[in-house]
C-alpha cells in the first residue's frame, strides 16, 4: 500500500505492446475499447489458468484450493475454475446461490464470516457444503439447532483467531486478538469438549485466516504452527479431524506484477513448516487454502479513458471515467495500481499528476503526483492488478452503472457481464 511516484511500468506475458499499442493476450485494448466502451475490466483467462497451477504447485499436496470468491464472484470465472478443480471459500447465501450457479461442487466449499444467519447456515447444510468455518460461541449453538432441526450433522471447523501480525495494511488484517475475526484459542479449547459431544455437529477440521496480502511467508509459517497445534489438541480431545485450512493472504505484486512471480512457493513452505513445527504433519489431514487475489488479480485491468486534462499552478489532473466506484482499492487502502498507456508511451517524458475518476469524494483517485508520460483528452489507460476487489467491491455511487467484464479467451474478446444501464439503476425502486 502506497502513494507515491513510481514509474515502473511492469513487465508482463499477457498485456504486452504490440506494433505500438497495448494488448491482452493479444487483443488490442483500443478494440476492446472501441467495442465495449469504458471503463471496462479486461480479464486474461489464461492468466487465471496459469496463477491456479502455480499455486496448486506451491501448496504442500493433497491440497483444496477454496477461491475466496470476494475477490471477483464472475460466474464465468468460477466456472473456469471449478473446470479446473477449483473449490470456494464464500462469505454469505449470496455466494453461495454463486457457487451453486456456476456448478461448483458443494463438497468443495467451506463457509467463512462472523454474522452468518439461520437462513445462511441452513441453505449451507442444504447445499451440502463441506464445512462451515464456525467463529463465535453463538454461531455454534445456531448451526447446532438448524442440525438438530433437520436431523442432520452438520460439518464445521472451529476458526481461530492466531493472533499473529500479518504484515499488512490494518483494515486487511483479520488474525490479530483486536479483529473480530475468528475464536480466541482459549475460547476454541473451552468449546471442543461440547462440539465433540454434540450428535448434530461433526468437527471436520480447524481453519484460521491472518489477513490478505501477507507481506512475507513468515506469518503464515507462525500462523500454521499454532492451528496445527489446536488440530492436534482436537484429535485429542476425541474429534476425527479431515482437514486444516491455513486461510487466504497470498500475496500479489502491485505496480511489479511480472517482473518476477510472487513467491508462493515460500509461502507453500511456511504452511508445510508450520504443519511439521505444530506437529500436525503426521495426522494425514487434508489441507485447504483460500486463495483470493493470487488467483484473479494480476489477471484483471480496469481500462479507461481520459476524458479531461485540468492543469492548475504546481498541479496536473488526469480524470479519467473509471472512478472510485470500479476500483475502490486507492481510496480505500491507499492502495498502488501500476498504470499503463494503451498506447505506447515510447520515450515521452514523465510528468507528475494526480490520476482520478469523476466522482464527487476527494479520495476518488487513482494515483497521486505519479510521473505518468504525456495524456491527453481521449486517451486510454489501462490499470493493473484490478481483477481482485474491483468489481466485486463496485457500486453506483453518484448514479454511475456498473462497468462491464470483457474476458480475453484464445484470442478473442467475449463480454461476461454485460454493462449496466442507467434503466437498471432503478428498476428495483418504487
Ligand atoms: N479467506 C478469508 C476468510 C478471507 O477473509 C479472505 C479475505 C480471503 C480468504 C482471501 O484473501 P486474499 O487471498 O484475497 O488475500 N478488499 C481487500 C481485501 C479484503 C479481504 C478480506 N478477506 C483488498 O482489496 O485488498
Amino acid at each position: 500500500m502506497e502513494r507515491g511516484t513510481r514509474t515502473e511500468i511492469p513487465f508482463s506475458n499477457h498485456w504486452v505492446y504490440e506494433d505500438g499499442a497495448l494488448t491482452c493476450d493479444g487483443v488490442p485494448l483500443r478494440d476492446v475499447a472501441d467495442a465495449h466502451g469504458t471503463p471496462t475490466f479486461v480479464y486474461s483467462g489464461s492468466c487465471i489458468d496459469h496463477a491456479y497451477d502455480r499455486l496448486v504447485a506451491a501448496v504442500p499436496q493433497p491440497c483444496l484450493v477454496a477461491y475466496a470468491i470476494k475477490a471477483n464472484s464472475n460466474l464465468h470465472l468460477l466456472r473456469r475454475l471449478a473446470a479446473r478443480g477449483c473449490g470456494a471459500d464464500i462469505v454469505s447465501g449470496g455466494e453461495l446461490r454463486r457457487c451453486l450457479q456456476a456448478g461448483m461442487d458443494p463438497a468443495k466449499i467451506v463457509f467463512s464470516g462472523v454474522g452468518k444467519t439461520d437462513r445462511e447456515l441452513a441453505l449451507a447444510l442444504e447445499a451440502g457444503i463441506r464445512a462451515v468455518h464456525v467463529e463465535s460461541a453463538p454461531e455454534i449453538d445456531a448451526l447446532e439447532a438448524i442440525a438438530a432441526e433437520r436431523g442432520v450433522r452438520a460439518p464445521m471447523t472451529l476458526r481461530v483467531n492466531p493472533d499473529v501480525d500479518p504484515d499488512t495494511h490494518p483494515y486487511i488484517a483479520t488474525g490479530l486478538h483486536e479483529t473480530k475475526f475468528g475464536l480466541e484459542l482459549d475460547a476454541a479449547r473451552a468449546l471442543l469438549p461440547r462440539v465433540v459431544a454434540s450428535p448434530h455437529l461433526r468437527l471436520e477440521g480447524v481453519a484460521c485466516h491472518i489477513g490478505s496480502q501477507l507481506g512475507g511467508p513468515d506469518p503464515m509459517r507462525d500462523a500454521t504452527e499454532i492451528l496445527a497445534r489446536f488440530a492436534v489438541e482436537c484429535v485429542e480431545a476425541g474429534a476425527e479431524l479431515r482437514c486444516i485450512d491455513a486461510g487466504g493472504g497470498w500475496p500479489i505484486r502491485y505496480g511489479d506484477e511480472d517482473a518476477e512471480h510472487a513467491p508462493w512457493p515460500d509461502f507453500g513452505a511456511a504452511i508445510a513448516e508450520g504443519l511439521e513445527a505444530g506437529g500436525a504433519a503426521k495426522l494425514g489431514l487434508e489441507l485447504i487454502v483460500e486463495p483470493g487475489r493470487a488467483l484473479v488479480g494480476d489477471a484483471g485491468g480496469l481500462l479507461t479513458r481520459v476524458i479531461f486534462i485540468k492543469e492548475q499552478a504546481d498541479k496536473r489532473f488526469v480524470i479519467v471515467d473509471g472512478a472510485m466506484t470500479e476500483l475502490i482499492r486507492p481510496a480505500l487502502y491507499d492502495a498502488y495500481h501500476a498504470i499503463m498507456h494503451v498506447r505506447e508511451p515510447g520515450d515521452a517524458a514523465h510528468r507528475p499528476a494526480d490520476v482520478v475518476g469523476p466522482v464527487c469524494e476527494t479520495g476518488d483517485f487513482f494515483a497521486i503526483d505519479r510521473a505518468v508520460p504525456h495524456l491527453e483528452r481521449g486517451d486510454l489507460v489501462l490499470l493493473r492488478g484490478a481483477g481482485a476487489y474491483g468489481m466485486s467491491m463496485a457500486s453506483n455511487y453518484n448514479s454511475r452503472p456498473k462497468a462491464a467484464e470483457i474476458l480475453v479467451d484464445g484470442g478473442e474478446a467475449r463480454v461476461i457481464r454485460r454493462r449496466q444501464t442507467v434503466e437498471d439503476l432503478w428498476r428495483d425502486e418504487l
